[in-house]
């Protein structure tokens, strides 16, 4: 190759890296949601089987999901879905300590506090339309 084709090659690269990092940042909402969703069902699964490795990997990436979550809402500034986010990540980073330290009862417990989360956000910024769900800012 010649150094002309090199510098063409990563210019592309570059562009295809910032293009895709562009798009993880302002994914859709629903998606994360999608992700949230199989993720928590996952934790639930590996609590009830007792695999504390495994839970405290689902709680590590809900974790991350939450923080996504919690920079869509900070965008619109709804103060309360802000705070339902933070609660959740708290949660989950309690979860994943119980987890890390075999004590599947305390991580159940923390399990359930991210559930009021969920609850407490659908509640108040969720709308059932029949076809699906809207999101109320
Ligand atoms: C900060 C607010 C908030 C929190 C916390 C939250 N959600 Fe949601 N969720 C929403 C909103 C708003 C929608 C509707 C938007 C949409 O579906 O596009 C939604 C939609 C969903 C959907 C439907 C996605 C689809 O379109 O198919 C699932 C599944 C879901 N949430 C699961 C969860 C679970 C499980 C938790 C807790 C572990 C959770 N959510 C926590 C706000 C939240």
């Amino acid at each position: 190759m010649n150094r002309q084709v090199v510098f063409i090659v990563i210019v592309i690269a570059a562009v295809f890296v910032g293009a895709t990092a562009f798009a993880q940042q302002h994914r859709p909402y629903n998606q994360i949601m999608k992700d949230v969703g199989a993720t928590f069902a996952s934790l639930k699964k590996n609590l009830d089987a007792n695999s504390a490795t495994a839970a405290a990997q689902d709680a590590v990436k809900l974790e991350e999901l939450f923080t996504e979550t919690e920079a869509f809402w900070a965008s619109f500034d709804t103060k309360d879905a802000i705070s339902f986010a933070k609660r959740a990540r708290d949660a989950a980073a309690a979860v994943g300590a119980a987890a890390r330290g075999n004590d599947i009862k305390a991580a159940q417990e923390s399990y359930s506090v991210i559930q009021k989360s969920c609850a407490n956000c659908h509640f108040s910024h969720r709308e059932e339309t029949g076809k699906g769900f809207l999101i109320k800012p």
